[in-house]
């Protein structure tokens, strides 16, 4: 009896160990991932569901579902995203020690629903040559009637730029805030359009001498399939620019336990996982990120682009002032 017990008890925890699994709800669309969720897969026998698509259908998506949506981790490539699914009530505030030992504050939601994985850097890309490189200096300093005509940036509904504004009006209000964007408006090459690396090719290309970028890109565009991008990049180099009283911008990558995950064990697990050691090695290996676990090391060409200072703000504030830095965009007549 004591026999069969035992047997229907590992025959239960055998089938309910099978079945696990976790959904994630992720706007990342990098190869890396397929393969950190592999990893996690074999490692713990959990299946990961993943529903790809971008973090703002995703949000309206959980929205809808209500407490009947299956997302049990919502992966965001933006802080404002994150802060904008917090806002919504959309995650829970997790109790994992290993996150908050392991993540910086500046890196994580204060209430702990959502997570940094990974960073990433908005700077300069100028094209070699063009003289550029003497007169770089601040984000600040972009405004100066010096880049006249040099400047090539994204359109303002972008939230890499809403995020690098948030932190303008972080460091000196709007109002400063509002005269730099109509002086960087005043610099552009041309109206915005197309891409990170829509900018970064038109400069290597003799629009303009300085884009506007997150770092990654630059990774993307040196190992890529299109040898008009290998070509391109060649052509020019990274400039990390510094807020007057900060450092570099920097955005993150992030995940959050949705609030009614129907597998929030797995959830917490599985975030636990992205942060581990193993995973952020592959993330900062492969996808020219940085890691934000303290030891992991970036990748050599990552690193071959020269060492910054983190700018001093925390990524929360980023979210809290993306409404501000929309309207400050929408007054400057930054397209
Ligand atoms: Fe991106």
């Amino acid at each position: 009896m004591i026999k069969k017990l035992a047997l229907s008890a590992i025959v239960l925890a055998s089938s309910l160990y099978a079945s696990s699994e976790v959904n994630v709800y992720s706007h990342r669309h990098y190869d890396t991932d397929k393969k950190l969720f592999k990893m996690f897969e074999e490692k713990t026998g959990i299946k990961v569901n993943v529903v790809k698509a971008k973090a703002s259908a995703l949000i309206k998506r959980m929205e809808s579902e209500g407490a009947k949506s299956p997302a049990d981790v919502l992966i965001t490539v933006d802080a404002g995203r994150l802060y904008q699914a917090k806002s919504k009530d959309l995650l829970q505030s997790i109790n994992s020690n290993y996150l908050t030992t392991n993540i910086p504050a500046t890196l994580r939601d204060k209430d702990n629903k959502w997570f940094a994985l990974t960073k990433r850097s908005r700077v300069a890309v100028y094209r070699i040559g063009s003289g550029m490189d003497s007169k770089l200096s601040t984000y600040e300093g972009l405004a100066d009637p010096k880049f006249k005509g040099q400047i090539m940036v994204r359109s303002s509904n972008n939230i890499y730029n809403q995020s690098l504004m948030a932190a303008m009006i972080a460091h000196h209000g709007k109002e400063y805030a509002l005269n730099w964007a109509k002086a960087v408006v005043a610099n552009m090459a041309k109206a915005p359009k197309g891409n990170d690396r829509y900018q970064v090719k038109a400069v290597a290309n003799g629009i303009g001498s300085v884009a506007i970028a997150n770092t990654y890109y630059i990774g993307k565009m040196v190992h890529n399939k299109d040898a008009s991008q290998r070509e391109s990049v060649k052509k020019v180099k990274i400039f990390f620019p510094k807020f007057e009283n900060g450092g570099t911008h920097i955005n993150v990558s992030g995940a959050g336990v949705a609030k009614y995950a129907p597998n929030k064990d797995n959830a917490i697990k599985f975030v636990e996982f992205l942060a581990s050691k193993e995973a952020q090695e592959l993330f900062a290996q492969a996808n020219y990120e940085y890691p934000v676990l303290a030891g992991v090391k970036s990748s050599e060409l990552v690193s071959s682009w020269g060492q910054f200072k983190d700018d001093t703000i925390s990524i929360n504030t980023l979210g809290e002032n993306n409404k501000a830095a929309v309207k400050v965009f929408d007054q400057a007549g930054w397209k």
